[in-house]
């Protein structure tokens, strides 16, 4: 069925409400951004609430509905929802839906936070199934067949898998021959695909999640397609997946308000995908490969990275960690996704035809802001040593025996042994490097110990600034 992707229903709702001159005796309390000052008005007009037109997010039956029903067909899933609250909640919604007290879950050791927040609230048991490395052991990669099936020897009742493809800077894995073996154990796959939601594109691109089998595949729009922060998407593929219930959690944990500005941004990102060509398509690639070749050709020092996803690359100046290279590109006025200790990522855009980016000004300063380093040849990192040899890892003391069980302060050069009381991840990219109730490791805290030294932004209950994290006691 021919399905025109150029529709926009709920953008059209708006703009229609708009179209009334309404007067607002509704929330939010702005009333149409009248209390605000006047060069911010506009910048509220969207932001509405479930009037006459507009649907409601948690019953949908129009625009909304119709919209879905659009992303669904472009997607083609089974069914597709709008969420509010970012992947984050997606992840949760589906972990919550497939998942009850003591069902053992396989989870890749570098998902996000939200993946084991959400194994936590389910109270399910997580195997953490380790990643590939890259080579220098810098760079967590992607789960492998091989891991997943010696996990599956020990665990083949497992209720669910989730796996995070691709990972936050752009590399695939096979996930297609992975959710085969999964699925003759009728283990559902659910697929951390945030950062994504631009794969249905085709080549280049690598393939979808649910073009390979994923039953439930989350997408963070605001990502990598033109959509506001916290707009995502969340796909059922298959049979295997009670609708209902991820319906019932994601009523639970999304706001009864949710947001038409990013709901509005939603429906757009999938019109705007939906209606990209293969020219437009092709011409991203010359421009990726155009910036690339002048980021080379900036500096002798620079290292530029392509990944898997053709829209990221990472971004080495040798002699420099990330945050080094990060804060000298800063001082230019060019804000970059993410640094580590050893690289800097960095994420392009989606560009249709009548859109253009500033990728001339971007190569002119980032060869002003190098120009004054000197090439250093010597590496001055040495690689990481890989993190384990096991295949997956399991939690020393389970939910309920952590629940209420007494913590404490310990020094980060004696916590080898301990068991971590709270998850400290350091953000980007949200991975947590200690998860509560899991051992820690000598290596853990040689690379805990590179974010503290480098200043990193690190979330979580702990003191690592004076050298201290929390443990059970
Ligand atoms: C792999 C992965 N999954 C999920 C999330 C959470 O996404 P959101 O920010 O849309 O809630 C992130 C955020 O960085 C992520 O990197």
């Amino acid at each position: 069925m021919k399905v025109d992707q150029s529709k926009t229903p709920l953008l059209d709702a708006i703009r229609s409400h708009h179209s009334k001159e309404p007067i607002s005796f509704h929330v939010p309390g702005h009333k149409n951004g009248l209390l605000m000052d006047k060069n911010s008005r506009a910048f509220y007009s969207t932001d509405l609430t479930e009037l006459s037109g507009l649907d409601d997010l948690h019953d949908p039956k129009e625009a909304i509905l119709e919209s879905e029903e659009l992303l669904s067909h472009y997607y083609e899933s089974e069914h597709s929802f709008f969420l509010v609250n970012g992947s984050t909640v997606g992840n949760m919604a589906a972990i919550l839906a497939t998942c009850s007290r003591g069902d053992v879950v396989l989870v890749q050791r570098n998902c996000h936070k939200s993946v084991l927040n959400g194994i936590k609230l389910a109270k399910a048991e997580p195997v953490l199934v380790e990643t590939e490395w890259d080579e220098d052991g810098w760079i967590p990669l992607g789960v492998s067949p091989e891991a997943i099936r010696e996990t599956l020897k020990d665990y083949p009742h497992a209720k669910a898998c989730v796996l995070t493809y691709p990972t936050y800077y752009g590399f695939t894995y096979d996930i297609e021959s992975i959710m085969e073996e999964l699925h003759r154990y009728d283990i559902t796959c659910i697929i951390d695909e945030a950062h994504g939601p631009h794969f249905k594109i085709g080549s280049p691109f690598p393939r979808s999640a649910l073009d390979m089998g994923g039953d439930i595949v989350i997408h963070s729009a605001h990502k990598m397609l033109p959509a506001m922060t916290m707009g995502s998407y969340l796909h059922i593929g298959s049979g295997r997946v009670n609708r209902q219930k991820v319906q019932e959690y994601l009523s639970m944990l999304q706001s009864s308000s949710p947001s038409y500005p990013i709901m509005a941004s939603l429906d757009y990102a999938r019109s705007y995908i939906g209606t990209l060509t293969e020219e437009e398509c092709k011409r991203n690639m010359e421009k990726a490969r155009y910036f690339v070749k002048a980021l080379k050709d900036a500096h002798a020092g620079l290292d530029v990275i392509r990944t898997h996803d053709p829209l990221k690359l990472l971004l080495r100046f040798k002699g420099k960690t990330g945050y080094e290279l990060q804060a000298l590109l800063e001082q230019v006025g060019l804000f970059t996704e993410l640094a580590d200790p050893f690289y800097v990522l960095m994420i392009l855009p989606l560009l249709k035809d009548d859109k253009s980016f500033p990728f001339e000004e971007a190569v002119v300063r980032v060869t002003s802001a190098l120009k004054r380093e000197p090439v250093q040849e010597e590496l001055p990192d040495p690689p990481y040593e890989k993190m384990t040899d096991k295949f997956y890892s399991v939690l020393s003391l389970d939910y309920e025996q952590m629940d209420g069980k007494e913590e404490r302060w310990v020094c980060i050069d004696e916590a080898e042994g301990q068991i971590a009381s709270q998850m400290v991840t350091p953000y980007p990219p949200g991975i947590p490097l200690l998860i509560p109730g899991e051992m820690i490791s000598k290596k853990t805290i040689v690379r805990l110990q590179d974010y503290v030294k480098n200043k990193a932004n690190i979330q979580g209950y702990h003191r690592l600034g004076e050298g201290y994290v929390r443990v059970y006691r």
